[in-house]
């Protein structure tokens, strides 16, 4: 008797769980994150992109070109994707996903949890796309 109602107790935790639309969102979404190459010097951008767990290797986007990945968050999400990057005028080691952090966070979603993350390396910096008011931010320069 004792473990089937453990069972039954179970059940009803994961249901209750599954009718919170918040939880629901989390386990739906979906983030992408695109690397975009916005040079106009045809330049080719290096990358290397990972997370704690995954390494997506070293890339290289010619000019217009990009890299994506996209992967789902999850209740109690901690994320954290970060690249390296460089070309011929700079440098720079940053986050490009990190579920803790709002800037990033609000910029690219579009609504529950889901959301797009558009980096767009130009010559002059970094900039991040706005899903909501379809705009580029400057994030970042590049360092040496
Ligand atoms: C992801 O990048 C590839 C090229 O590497 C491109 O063909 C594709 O359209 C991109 N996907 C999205 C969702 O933008
Ligand atoms: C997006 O990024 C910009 C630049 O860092 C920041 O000022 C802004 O608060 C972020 N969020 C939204 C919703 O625009």
């Amino acid at each position: 008797m004792k473990p089937f109602m453990n069972i039954s107790l179970l059940l009803l935790v994961i249901v209750i769980c599954l009718s919170q639309p918040l939880v629901i969102h989390s386990i739906l979404g979906k983030y992408t994150v695109h690397i975009i190459n916005g040079f106009q010097n045809n330049e080719v951008l290096h990358a290397h992109c990972k997370s704690k767990d995954d390494d997506l290797g070293f890339r290289e986007i010619s000019m217009n070109e990009e890299f994506n990945w996209t992967f789902r968050r999850n209740i109690g999400d901690t994320t954290l994707f970060f690249c390296n990057m460089w070309w011929s005028g700079g440098h720079l080691v940053f986050n490009v996903y990190d579920a803790k952090d709002d800037t990033i966070l609000t910029n690219c979603s579009y609504g529950g949890s889901r959301g797009e993350c558009m980096w767009r390396m130009n010559e002059d910096g970094i900039y991040l796309y706005n899903m909501e008011y379809h705009e580029y931010h400057s994030m970042h320069k590049w360092g040496p």
